[in-house]
C-alpha cells in the first residue's frame, strides 16, 4: 500500500554560514531575498511568505547545507507525525526552527537532515503579487521551488522518501536519477547518483524567461557566472540556469515554466541521453557535479571549453 503523504509544501532551506552578516548581505544582493538578521541567525524570503532561507553561524563546522524543511499536511500535528514516522522506522528528534518553534527532525539514508513543521496557511490569502508593500525590492524570485541532492544510491533515497515521508516519484532518468513531488509541480526534490552524498542545488522560481534575463544580467554584474544554462530541461520541462554559491558549496538554480502534473501522472523512465537533460543540447562541464576548490577554479576559467576532444588525456579535473 502506498504510504500516506506527510508533507504538502517545501518551506525553507537552512545553511550553516561562516558569517551571518556577510551571508545575509550576499543572499540579499545576489538573489534579491529580504528578511531579518538576528545576529547569530537570519531569515530571508522571496516575496511575502513566512521565509524560505535560514542562515546559522557555523562556528567550528564547515559552511554547508544544514537541513531542508517541509510543512506537514494540513491538520497533522507534530505528535501524530512523530508517531507515524516512528511506525515507518524513522528516528525522530525534537528541534526548534525560527518563527515556528517546535519541529521534528529526521535524517535520510544519505545523512541529509529533514525538518518537519506544522502547516500554517499565510495570514493574507491573496496571491503575493496582489499584496502592496513598501519594503520589497525590485528583483526577487517568486518562491523557493525544489532541492536537488547528489547521492551514492538513488533507489535507496527514493525508497526512503516514498516510504517514510510519502513523497511520490515523478520520473526517472535511467536508474541513477529520480525526481519526486508532493504537489502538482513536477518535483520538490531530486536525487542524482554521482558517487557522493552532497547537496547539489537549491532552486528558486522566476516568473518567466524575461525575468531570467534580468536575473542573469544581475548576477553577472556581481561576478557570478553560469556553470550551466540557460537551458530547457527535457524531463520536467523547466527553463533553468545554474550558478555557484561557492561559499556554502551549493548551486543556485533559477528556473521557470516547469511541468505541472496531471492528477493521473504515472512515473516515466526517460532515456539517459543529453536530450533528457537539455533539449537545447549543451551538457554541463563535469565540474558541475563537484565542489572541490580545483573544480570551482577550473570552471571559472572555463577550462572545459579549451579541451581537445580527441585528446583523451586532456581532462583538467584529473590532472
Ligand atoms: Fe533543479
Amino acid at each position: 500500500m502506498t504510504p500516506t503523504p506527510l508533507c504538502v509544501n517545501l518551506h525553507h532551506t537552512a545553511f550553516l554560514v561562516q558569517d551571518v552578516a556577510e551571508a545575509f548581505d550576499r543572499y540579499e544582493r545576489l538573489l534579491g531575498l529580504h528578511g531579518e538578521n538576528y545576529g547569530d541567525h537570519a531569515v530571508l524570503r522571496c516575496m511575502h511568505e513566512d521565509y524560505c532561507l535560514v542562515l546559522h553561524q557555523c562556528g567550528s563546522l564547515s559552511p554547508s547545507l544544514e537541513y531542508v524543511a517541509y510543512e506537514l499536511r494540513p491538520g497533522l500535528e507534530l505528535k501524530e507525525a512523530r508517531a507515524e514516522l516512528e511506525r515507518r522506522g524513522a528516528r525522530v528528534t525534537d528541534v526548534q526552527v525560527p518563527g515556528r518553534g517546535a519541529a521534528l527532525s529526521v535524517t535520510d539514508p544519505d545523512g541529509n537532515v529533514i525538518v518537519l513543521v506544522e502547516r500554517r496557511r499565510p495570514e493574507d490569502p491573496r496571491p503575493p503579487i496582489m499584496i502592496e508593500t513598501d519594503s520589497l525590492k525590485g528583483y526577487h524570485p517568486r518562491r523557493l521551488g525544489h532541492v536537488n541532492y547528489l547521492t551514492t544510491d538513488a533507489p535507496r533515497a527514493v525508497q526512503w522518501y516514498t516510504e517514510v515521508l510519502g513523497f511520490r516519484v515523478t520520473d526517472w532518468i535511467g536508474d541513477g536519477a529520480a525526481w519526486l513531488h508532493i504537489d502538482a509541480r513536477h518535483h520538490v526534490v531530486a536525487f542524482l547518483d554521482k558517487g557522493l552524498d552532497h547537496i547539489h542545488h537549491v532552486a528558486y522560481e522566476l516568473v518567466d524567461w524575461g525575468e531570467m534575463r534580468v536575473a542573469l544580467d544581475h548576477i553577472a554584474k556581481h561576478g557570478r557566472y553560469l556553470t550551466w544554462g540557460p537551458l530547457r530541461h527535457g524531463m520536467a520541462q523547466n527553463l533553468a540556469s545554474y550558478w555557484r554559491m561557492w561559499e556554502e558549496e551549493v548551486f543556485i538554480e533559477l528556473y521557470c515554466d516547469m511541468q505541472v502534473l496531471e492528477p493521473d501522472h504515472e512515473p516515466v523512465t526517460h532515456a539517459d541521453t543529453p536530450y533528457s537533460s537539455n533539449t537545447w543540447g549543451t551538457l554541463p562541464p563535469r565540474s558541475y557535479f563537484r565542489f572541490d576548490p580545483k573544480s570551482v577554479r577550473l570552471e571559472r576559467e572555463q577550462a572545459h571549453a579549451y579541451l581537445d576532444p580527441l585528446d583523451s588525456s586532456a581532462d583538467p579535473l584529473d590532472s
